[in-house]
C-alpha cells in the first residue's frame, strides 16, 4: 500500500481535485468528517489528511511515501525528501516587506518578524546582514505597524494584506507553488508505483 499525505484546507481542495482528475479520486471525500485516514483498497492507496505545515515531516519520516506541500514549507522545514513535480497551483511568493516609505539604516541590526524563521535567517545570512528575528505564528503584518519590527518576511499572494496595512514589498525573493514530494527510501522500494502516480498527476495538469 502507498501512503500519500495531503494538506487540509485551501491547498487540499485543489489537490483532491487534481488527484480525482488523475484517476485517484479519494473515496467518500465529501463525507470525510473528522477522519484522518482514508483507504482506497482497490487502488492500494491510503491518504492521510494533515496540517499543511506537517506534510513534509510525515514524508521525511517515512510515515507517508508521498505528499503535497507548498514550496515555502518545504524550504522552512529543510526536509530531506525528493521534490518530483511542480503542481503549478497555490502560487504566491515570499517577500521582505515594511511600512510604506521605510528606509533601512544599514548601521543598525534589522529587526525581522516572521513565521518562516529559517528562510529569513538564510536570506539575511546570504547578504551578510546583521538581523534579529521575532517569531510570530500569524498576523505578521502587525509587527512593523506597531514598531515591534522593522520588516517582515512573509508570504504574499494577492498583496491585499500588505496594502490594507500600509506596507509594501521591498524584495520579492522566492516563488512558491505546491510540490509533490517523495520519501527517499520509499522511492527505492516503490519506484514503479510512485512514478505511475507522478505521471498521472502530471498528465492531469495538462
Ligand atoms: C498569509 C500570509 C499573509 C497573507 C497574504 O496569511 O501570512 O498574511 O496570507 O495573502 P495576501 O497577499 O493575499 O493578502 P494567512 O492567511 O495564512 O494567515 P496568518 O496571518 O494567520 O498567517
Amino acid at each position: 500500500m502507498i501512503t500519500i499525505a495531503l494538506p487540509k484546507g485551501r491547498l487540499g481542495d485543489k489537490t483532491y481535485a487534481l488527484l480525482s482528475q488523475a484517476g485517484y479520486g479519494i473515496p467518500a471525500m465529501e463525507n470525510v468528517g473528522r477522519k484522518l485516514v482514508i483507504e482506497d483498497e482497490e487502488k492500494g492507496i491510503r491518504y492521510l489528511l494533515v496540517k499543511p505545515a506537517d506534510v513534509a515531516v510525515y514524508v521525511e519520516k517515512g510515515a507517508a511515501d508521498l505528499g503535497v506541500v507548498g514550496k515555502d514549507i518545504l524550504e522552512e522545514e529543510g526536509a530531506d525528501v525528493f521534490e518530483v513535480l511542480d503542481l503549478g497551483y497555490g502560487h504566491c511568493h515570499m517577500a521582505v516587506a515594511a511600512k510604506e516609505g521605510y528606509k533601512e539604516d544599514p548601521s543598525r541590526r534589522v529587526r525581522v518578524a516572521t513565521k518562516f524563521e529559517r528562510i529569513a535567517r538564510e536570506y539575511y545570512a546570504a547578504r551578510g546582514r546583521d538581523a534579529e528575528f521575532i517569531h510570530l505564528n500569524g498576523s505578521i503584518e502587525l509587527a512593523p505597524v506597531l514598531g515591534m519590527s522593522d520588516v517582515i518576511v512573509d508570504i504574499v499572494e494577492t498583496g491585499s494584506t500588505l496594502r490594507e496595512n500600509h506596507l509594501e514589498v521591498i524584495d520579492r525573493f522566492m516563488e512558491i507553488s505546491a510540490r509533490l514530494i517523495v520519501n527517499k527510501a520509499s522511492y527505492r522500494f516503490h519506484e514503479k508505483e510512485i512514478d505511475g502516480i507522478r505521471r498521472s498527476m502530471k498528465e492531469a495538469l495538462g
